[in-house]
């Protein structure tokens, strides 16, 4: 690649701390690329926002998560939704965006190279700077996407209660109650967008993977219920956070939840700490602070830089500078992370039961309707109905999944998950939502990761 083309990438990557509008799919990304490697010897310290390539290899990214270099040596692959990928092989990790331009409304996004991002070897010792250009696709139609921004802040108006949108809900079904909270009237629309903060609002979930046999015979032994919060009386799982409605930050929520949650459970709730949200929208260059993230680059950020405990970054609720910490405080890793089923594009409930009993609450992505905002119990599926009164548009969202069960009198499958916006919604900050419908897409995209247990 030219320098001049690397330049442009590399100020693209700065504005990227803005949103990341990048809309990249399997069949874009998949084929043969070739990595450009910059000098290794790096602690992750390491900057990558200018540096000379001084090395460079061909991968072939097959299906469908098998990665080949020229000799044959095998390794892993997964999208990280649309928004770039990850490739580990020959004991090395390699993640970056991929590449978009954004000029006036319009957004480009070039699924054929990516933004300089980051490599290191599997112990974190050893980083590098990178950036990948496809050479060749393994699929046709490789032209850029071309979309109209989404302009999520259009709308200026306040969010009115709509009494006639709550019955509606109430009488098209019996599965779930809705109710209005007092507390969203009056505030503005763009803010209720920023309870959310997942993976962006246009982009086509895949469908759950079909469970397999070994599956299938599997969950047969798992309990008909199940729920984190009283295992023999018991309660693993940290108390319901409160984003706020100015920080699109659920995804650095819900992830350090369940973390918190299974090191809980590692530890038979000996160790109770609460990990800094904060950090992450502050610090992570995996996410986009109050504009979102993903779980899983999350938990890539728990592994290459740890999470610290809330008291070291008290939630503020916006982006803030990222500060040193006082050497006091400590950081908790993960030993690995994956998406459930092994890369994005594989999880189904199956996987998603049989994790979550295993190892504890995961955090899952899924579209929020404006019928979700009203749940108040029961167990929700989405009703189709819109709110006509206020112009709520669809977005995305991040969650724990804590259990699930059978309801006994309707027989209906449900989740039970906890949500970020505080104890006065739903029940007591939960909810539930029907299981193996893939409702909301919410059994497409769940994370899980192993922390570890710090010497006292
Ligand atoms: C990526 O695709 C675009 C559009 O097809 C093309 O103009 C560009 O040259 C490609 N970039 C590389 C590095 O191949
Ligand atoms: C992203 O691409 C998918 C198809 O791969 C399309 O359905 C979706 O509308 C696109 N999103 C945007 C924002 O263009
Ligand atoms: C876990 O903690 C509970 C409550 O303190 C205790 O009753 C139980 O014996 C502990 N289990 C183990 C395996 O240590």
């Amino acid at each position: 690649m030219t320098a001049v083309l690397m330049l442009v990438m590399l100020s693209g990557l700065r504005a990227t701390l803005a949103d990341t509008p990048a809309n990249c799919s399997w069949g874009q990304v998949a084929g043969v690329w070739e990595f450009h490697i910059g000098p290794g010897g790096y602690d992750s310290r390491l900057r990558c926002s200018s540096f000379t390539a001084v090395e460079s290899f061909k991968l072939s990214l097959l299906f469908p998560d098998v990665v080949l270099d020229k000799d044959g040596n095998k390794g892993f692959w997964t999208m990280i939704y649309n928004q770039g990928f990850e490739v580990v092989i020959n004991q090395r990790k390699y993640f970056a965006f991929s590449s978009y331009t954004k000029e006036d409304d319009v957004v480009t996004s070039f699924c054929n190279s990516t933004f300089a991002g980051w490599s290191h070897d599997t112990l974190g010792k050893d980083w590098a700077c990178y950036y990948g250009i496809q050479f060749s696709q393994s699929v046709p139609d490789v032209d850029p996407v071309t979309t109209r921004r989404v302009h999520r802040d259009d709308f200026d108006g306040t969010f009115r209660n709509n009494p006639d949108f709550i019955k509606g809900i109430n009488s098209v079904q019996r599965s779930w109650k809705a109710v209005t909270y007092p507390e969203y009237h009056g505030m503005k629309i763009s803010n209720m967008a920023m309870m959310a903060g997942g993976p962006s609002s246009t982009q086509s979930f895949p469908l759950p993977a079909t469970m397999d046999k070994a599956t299938r015979e599997a969950i047969k032994h798992l309990p008909k219920n199940f729920d984190w919060r009283n295992i023999d009386g018991q309660d693993y799982v940290s108390a319901v956070k409160d984003q706020g409605n100015v920080c699109g930050s659920c995804y650095a929520q819900a992830t350090a939840i369940a973390l918190e949650s299974r090191l809980r459970i590692m530890t038979n709730n000996t160790l109770m700490t609460t990990m800094s949200p904060q950090d992450v929208v502050s610090c992570s260059d995996y996410s986009q602070g109050c504009k979102g993230g993903f779980p899983y680059l999350t938990s890539k950020y728990a592994q290459d830089f740890g999470m610290v405990e809330e008291r070291c970054n008290p939630y503020h609720g916006h982006d803030t500078a990222c500060r040193p910490y006082p050497a006091d405080c400590r950081r908790y890793y993960v030993a690995d992370y994956q998406y459930i089923g092994g890369y994005y594009g594989a999880c189904n409930e199956g996987l998603m039961m049989l994790d979550l009993v295993k190892n504890g609450p995961i955090p899952v992505s899924f579209q929020v309707y404006d019928d979700f905002r009203q749940y108040h119990n029961g167990i929700y599926h989405h009703t189709g109905l819109k709110d006509g009164w206020n112009p709520w548009k669809v977005t995305d969202h991040v969650v724990t999944i804590v259990g699930y069960g059978i309801d006994p009198s309707s027989d209906e499958k449900y989740w039970i998950a906890q949500n970020t916006w505080g104890t006065d919604w739903g029940e007591l900050g939960y909810f539930k939502i029907r299981r193996g419908t893939n409702e909301v897409n919410i059994e497409s995209i769940a994370v899980t990761m192993t922390p570890i247990v710090p010497n006292p």
